[in-house]
C-alpha cells in the first residue's frame, strides 16, 4: 500500500535520497508515485506507473527545473496504491492546496472527505484530483489561514485542529512554503508529521533527518530511529525533532539503534525477489527451529507466551489471505491433537463473530506484515470483549506486536520484498506446528512417543525442502505445459486444503489466470460443471501411515479421477515413493516421502514454483503484480 518518504538536511540530495527511498517502498505495491521539494517554493513531480517512470520524466525537464532537483535539501515523497480515483498523473501524490502553499503525503483513508470536500468547495478552495488526501491540503491550508490572521499560528496547534476533523487512518508528510507566513520563526525547512493507525518511523541523521512508512527504508540512511505512537504528531528540521501527542503533551524522542539491513534490497543474483524468497524458506525454518526456548516434552515452549493454554475453551484464529490459509492448518492440528475446536475467520468478517467471544477464548491474529487493518481491527474488537490475545507476525514492533504484546510470536522469515508471500507463509505454518505442540503438551493432550515423532518430523522438513530447491527445473518443465490455461481447480482435503488455497492464490497473484480451490468432496457439488479440457484441475494428495488420513488421501485420488473424466488436464502433486493410480494423471509433480499431517510445508514449494514459473513464461510482472499491496493498512 501506499509508502511515504521524507527527508530534511543541509546537503542538496533530497532528490536522490526520495527517490532511492520510493525505490525501497516498491515492495508495498503501488501504481504512481512523485515527490514535492521545497526550494524557495514548492514544486510537485508525479507520474502514474512504476518509480523509472518518475524518474524518466524527471530526467526531461528544463535545465530551471533540474536546478531546482539537485539544489534540494527537504522533501517528501510518496508511492500510491489508488483508493480514491483511479491511478493517473492527477491523482498521485504529493497533493498540493488550490494556492500550491502546502504539499501533502497521505497513507491511509479519510473516511469523511466528502462531508469536508463540500466545506472547503464552499469556502472556495478548488480541485484537481478524486483523492481524500488533497482535502487534507485544502483543509490544512484553511486552519493555516485561519491562525495566521489571527496571530496564533502553531505547527502542532494547527495539526491538532486538523486532526480533530479528520475521521479515518493517516500517516501524513506535509511541507509549507512560508512565504504565507512571513512572521515565522520556525525553521523554514521543516517537515511536519503525523500518525493515526498507519505506519510512520522517524531517521535520526547528523544534521539530518528522515521519515518514512517502515525502518528498513529509513535504515538505510541512518540507524537512529524513532518509532511515532498512534496520536502522535512530529515537527523535524534538519536538527530538531519535536513530538506532541494529540492532547498536545509534548513527548520524549525515544531513540533506538538499529542495525542496518543492507542485504534486504539485494536480489543475491537471483532473477527476481520471490525467487529468492523461495530458496530462502530452508534457512528460516531452520532457524526457527534453532529458536525454540525449550523443546523437552515436560515444558516445550516456542516463546514463553503469558497464557495457560490448559484453561483455553476455544481458539479463533483471524488473518486475511495467505496467513488465513496458514491458519486453516493450525485448526486441522489441533483439532487432530487435542480435540481443541478453533475457528479460523477472514478479519474483515470477524465483526459478525466478537460478540460470540468470552475470557476463556484465546484470539490469534496472524499476519506478516503485522500492519493489516482488518486484522488489528479484530484483533482490538477481541480485546474489548475480554479474549486473550496471542499473535503471530514477521515483522517486529509491527502494530499487531504492539497490541499484543509479549504474547507475539515473530517469525524470523525478515522482510519478504516480493508482493505474494512464500517464505513468511511457510514460516506461518511451522509456527503453527509448533505453537500447537506447545498448546498440546501444556494441555497433556499427546503421548510423549507422539512428540518426538512430531518434532523428528518438523526438523526433517528444512533439509527435505531444501533438497527440494533443487528440482526447480522439474517444475519449470511442468508449468510450461500449463501456462496457456486461463482457469484451473485445485482439489485437496484435510490439512492440504490449506495448500490447495495458497496453491490457488499464488498462482491468481502472480499469473492473473482464475484459480479456484476446492475440498475435493465439493467438486460434484457444483464445480464440476465448469470442467472440460480448457480446465486443468491440480490434485493434491499425500499418502498418510495413520489410517484416518489414508483415507483422506484415498478419497482425493477418487475425485481426482472423477473430474480426468470430465477431459480436464490432470496433474497430481503427491510424494515421491507414491505410485498408486499416478500413471492415470497427465503430469505428476512430487515432493519428498512425508507424512500427509507434515506435507503442507513440502507441497506448497511446488505450486509456489508452478506459479512463479506460468507467471514468468507469460512475462508477467512476477515481483509487483498488478494491483496488489504487501501491507494493506486500509480496511
Ligand atoms: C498473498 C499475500 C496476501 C497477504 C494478506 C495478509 O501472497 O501476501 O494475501 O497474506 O494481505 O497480509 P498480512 O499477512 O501482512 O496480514
Amino acid at each position: 500500500m501506499c509508502g511515504i518518504v521524507s527527508y530534511v538536511g543541509e546537503e542538496p540530495k533530497a532528490t536522490r535520497l526520495l527517490l532511492q527511498g520510493l525505490k525501497s517502498l516498491e515492495y508495498r505495491g503501488y501504481d504512481s508515485s512523485g515527490i514535492a521539494l521545497l526550494n524557495d517554493t514548492l514544486s510537485v513531480y508525479k507520474n502514474k506507473g512504476k518509480i523509472l517512470d518518475l524518474e524518466k520524466s524527471l530526467s526531461t525537464l528544463s535545465d530551471e527545473e533540474r536546478e531546482k532537483l539537485d539544489q534540494s535539501i527537504c522533501g517528501i515523497g510518496h508511492t500510491r496504491w489508488a483508493t480514491h480515483g483511479e491511478p493517473s498523473d492527477i491523482n498521485a501524490h504529493p497533493h498540493m492546496d488550490s494556492d500550491g502553499t502546502i504539499a501533502v503525503v497521505h497513507n491511509g483513508i479519510i473516511r469523511n472527505y466528502i462531508k469536508l470536500k463540500k466545506e472547503l468547495i464552499y469556502k472556495g478552495y478548488t480541485f484537481k484530483s478524486d483523492t481524500d488526501t488533497e482535502v487534507i491540503a485544502n483543509l490544512f491550508s484553511y486552519i493555516r489561514k485561519d491562525l495566521i490572521a489571527k496571530g496564533e499560528y502553531e505547527d502542532f496547534l494547527a495539526m491538532r485542529l486538523l486532526s480533530s476533523r479528520l475521521e479515518g487512518s493517516y500517516a501524513l508528510a506535509i511541507l509549507l512554503n512560508e512565504s504565507v507566513n512571513p512572521n515565522s520563526t520556525q525553521p523554514a525547512k521543516r517537515i511536519l508529521l503525523a500518525k493515526h493507525e498507519s505506519p510512520l518511523v522517524i531517521g535520526v541523521g547528523q544534521l539530518e533527518n528522515f521519515a518514512a512508512s517502515d525502518s528498513d527504508t529509513v535504515l538505510q540512511f541512518t540507524d537512529g530511529i524513532i518509532r511515532l505512537a498512534d496520536c502522535e504528531f512530529a515537527v523535524i528540521s534538519k536538527n530538531t525533532i519535536d513530538i506532541q501527542d494529540f492532547e498536545g503533551n509534548v513527548i520524549k524522542p525515544v531513540i533506538e539503534v538499529l542495525k542496518k539491513n543492507d542485504s534486504l534490497m539485494d536480489k543475491k543474483g537471483y532473477k527476481h525477489f520471490l525467487l529468492k524468497e523461495i530458496n530462502e524458506q530452508p534457512t528460516v525454518l531452520s532457524k526457527m527451529l534453532s529458536l525454540i526456548e525449550d523443546s523437552t516434552y515436560e515444558n516445550f515452549k516456542l516463546i514463553n507466551f503469558n497464557i495457560n493454554f490448559a484453561e483455553i475453551e476455544k481458539i479463533y484464529c483471524i488473518a486475511c489471505g495467505s496467513a488465513y490459509h496458514s491458519a486453516q492448518a493450525l485448526k486441522y492440528i489441533l483439532g487432530s491433537w487435542c480435540s481443541l475446536p478453533v475457528d479460523v475467520i477472514v478479519a474483515s468478517e470477524f465483526n459478525f463473530q466478537h460478540k460470540l467471544i468470552g475470557e476463556r477464548d484465546l484470539v490469534i491474529g496472524v499476519s506478516q506484515s503485522g500492519e493489516t487493518a482488518d486484522t488489528i481491527l479484530a484483533l482490538q474488537k477481541a480485546k474489548s470483549a475480554g479474549a486473550r490475545l496471542l499473535a503471530i507476525t514477521n515483522r517486529p514492533a509491527s502494530a499487531i506486536n504492539n497490541l499484543c504484546g509479549a504474547n507475539t510470536y515473530i517469525t524470523p522469515a525478515d522482510l519478504e520484498i516480493s508482493v505474494a508471500s512464500t517464505k513468511a507463509y511457510t514460516s506461518q505454518l511451522m509456527a503453527h506446528y509448533l505453537l500447537a505442540l506447545q498448546i498440546a503438551t501444556a494441555r497433556k493432550a499427546i503421548s510423549r512417543e507422539f512428540f518426538t515423532d512430531i518434532l523428528h518430523n518438523l526438523k526433517t522438513l528444512p533439509v527435505l525442502l531444501d533438497q527440494m530447491l533443487n528440482r526447480a527445473n522439474h517444475y519449470k518443465a511442468a508449468a510450461v505445459n500449463f501456462a496457456g490455461y486461463r482457469d484451473f481447480i485445485f482439489l485437496s482435503r484435510g490439512i492440504n486444503h490449506t495448500t490447495a488455497m495458497e496453491g490457488a492464490l499464488k498462482l491468481k497473484e502472480l499469473s492473473y489466470a482464475h484459480a479456484s480451490a476446492y475440498p475435493s468432496g465439493e467438486l460434484k457439488h457444483g464445480p464440476i460443471a465448469i470442467l472440460d479440457e480448457n480446465v486443468p484441475v491440480i490434485s493434491i494428495a499425500i499418502p498418510s501411515i495413520y489410517p484416518d488420513e489414508q483415507i483422506i488421501y484415498e478419497k482425493i485420488i477418487h475425485n481426482a479421477l472423477e473430474a480426468k473424466t470430465r477431459k480436464s488436464p490432470s496433474i497430481l502433486l503427491t510424494t515421491d515413493s507414491n505410485q498408486d493410480h499416478v500413471e492415470e494423471f497427465d503430469l505428476v509433480m512430487r515432493i519428498p516421502d512425508i507424512d500427509q499431517l507434515f506435507s503442507p510445508i513440502l507441497a506448497t514449494i511446488p505450486l509456489q514454483f508452478l506459479a512463479y514459473f506460468i507467471a514468468e513464461n507469460l512475462g508477467k510482472d512476477v515481483d509487483q503484480p498488478r494491483n496488489l499491496a504487501k501491507s494493506v493498512t486500509v480496511e
